[in-house]
């Protein structure tokens, strides 16, 4: 057997050999694009659990060691020295930029900020209720009707102008979807402000009064959106790529991601998370609820727990964890029984043999929340606000993608198990 080749042996015995491919770092990938060609078999792999859907630069993930890259750069560095823009060039671009090209793409970033306002009228069409998830994926994937013809995959400027828009438009149109939820006025952008600051600005700004910007707020949002900004092939990135795949316009791919990440076992659990601790409510109440997280007749799961690939921590979570304590004393709170609670819960779980033995760990979502709320952002706003950080990374994906000269459509086989052929029977005769 050659070095980089895995044995196979088939049903008659004869055994033949697959390729095996080695990345920049990570475990390697015996490739079997061939498979079913020469050997007539499918792979059966449920949920993709060791499955790679391609190849790709951009974010390296180390579950066992906690470890989490964007371009080779651990995300602790990043969170310490950098800013969710700088992140962003470099994850759309490959290297850190100098600083003419950060300034240069902060302000492209800046001027890109507005909606046409056949957009906005969008709005009125929801009822006031409406959650904002929903609106969002709704109005990014109507983009693809204002960006239609001049969006042309094949050229590297259209693919660039995308990005930047996604990465522009995003926070206006998340903070419309909160006004209408609170009946107050859209607030337009202001470009003289960053990206947080001015996210902050739209969200809470009215006209009748001056609206000051808190700087642990926005400090706390840019943190917050560098740690969600890419997490290599999840569920909603691996749903933009395949539905790019096809050569979708991309604003309709990312409005697919937005649905993909609403789920409660994706981006929707930070919603969940405070739903679960103000359901649980205190502390002497935990060991009925980690009890019912343990108990397989029981729906209920500890929201925030768990992750398919980080088995010993969420690199994430630690951070976030952190920035939550700096917040609350920052933001002078003195009673934080939720975070209180959250981090008695923590402890709990820790210990008890069912989440050591599935190597269940708080995730990047278990502490999120709790920043979000003491910010005053609701609770249906936090999978938005996971999408904001997460658009960078979808565009990244997706330009990534559409670049690949071995890229083709994403289309998997199954494991057929209905019927085999049987014949109509007319209607009279069933
Ligand atoms: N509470 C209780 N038990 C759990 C939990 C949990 N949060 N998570 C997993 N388990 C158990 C499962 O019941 C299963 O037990 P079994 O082997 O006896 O059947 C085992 O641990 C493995 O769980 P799976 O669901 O098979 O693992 P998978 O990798 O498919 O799912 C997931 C990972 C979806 C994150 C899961 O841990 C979960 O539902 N967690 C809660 C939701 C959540 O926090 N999601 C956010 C993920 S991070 C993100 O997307 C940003």
């Amino acid at each position: 057997m050659s070095q980089d080749a895995y044995r196979l042996k088939r049903p008659d015995g004869t055994e033949t050999e697959l390729p095996v491919r080695k990345g920049t770092i990570g475990p390697d990938v015996i490739d079997i694009a061939t498979l079913y060609r020469d050997h007539g078999v499918f792979t059966y792999d449920p949920g993709f659990v060791a499955t790679g859907s391609c190849e790709s630069d951009i974010t390296f993930i180390d579950g066992e060691k906690g470890v989490l890259m964007y371009r080779g750069y651990p995300v602790e560095q990043l969170a310490a020295h950098s800013s969710f823009i700088e992140v962003s060039y470099l994850l759309l671009y490959g290297n850190l930029p100098t600083a003419t090209e950060l300034a240069e793409f902060d302000n492209m970033i800046r001027r890109h900020t507005m909606l046409n306002e056949g957009m906005l009228a969008f709005f009125k069409g929801f009822r006031y209720d409406a959650h904002p998830m929903a609106m969002l994926s709704a109005v990014v994937g109507s983009m693809s009707a204002y960006y239609h013809k001049e969006m042309d995959a094949s050229n590297e400027e259209h693919r660039n102008i995308f990005a930047h828009r996604i990465l522009a438009k995003l926070p206006t149109i998340a903070a419309a979807a909160y006004k209408l939820n609170t009946g107050q006025p859209f607030i337009y952008p202001r470009n003289d402000l960053n990206y947080c600051e001015n996210l902050l600005h739209m969200l809470f700004a009215v006209p009748a009064e001056p609206y000051k910007i808190d700087p642990v707020a926005a400090e706390a949002l840019d943190l917050l959106f560098i740690l969600h900004a890419d997490h290599e092939q999840n569920c909603s990135t691996s749903t933009v790529r395949m539905a790019g795949s096809s050569g979708a316009n991309p604003y309709s791919a990312i409005a697919a991601g937005i649905s993909a990440l609403w789920g409660p076992a994706h981006g929707g659990a930070n919603e969940a998370v405070l739903e679960m601790l103000e359901e649980i409510g205190d502390v002497s109440q935990i060991g009925k609820y980690v009890e019912k997280a343990k108990n397989k007749n029981d729906p209920f799961r500890l929201m925030g727990f768990g992750h398919r690939v980080y088995k010993n921590f969420d690199p994430r979570a630690t951070i976030i964890r952190d920035m939550c304590h700096k917040v609350l004393q920052r933001l002078d709170r003195k009673d934080t029984p939720l975070f209180d609670l959250a981090q008695e819960l923590e402890q709990v779980a820790l210990k008890d043999d069912y989440f050591i033995e599935k190597n269940l760990y708080p995730n990047v979502d278990f502490y999120s929340g709790i920043i979000y709320k003491a910010l005053g952002i609701p609770t249906s706003m936090f999978t938005v606000m996971f999408a904001l950080g997460r658009s960078v990374g979808w565009a990244a994906h997706w330009r990534e993608m559409i670049s690949d000269p071995k890229g083709k459509i994403a289309r998997p086989r199954q494991l057929y198990t209905g019927p085999a052929a049987r014949d109509y029977t007319p209607i009279n005769k069933r």
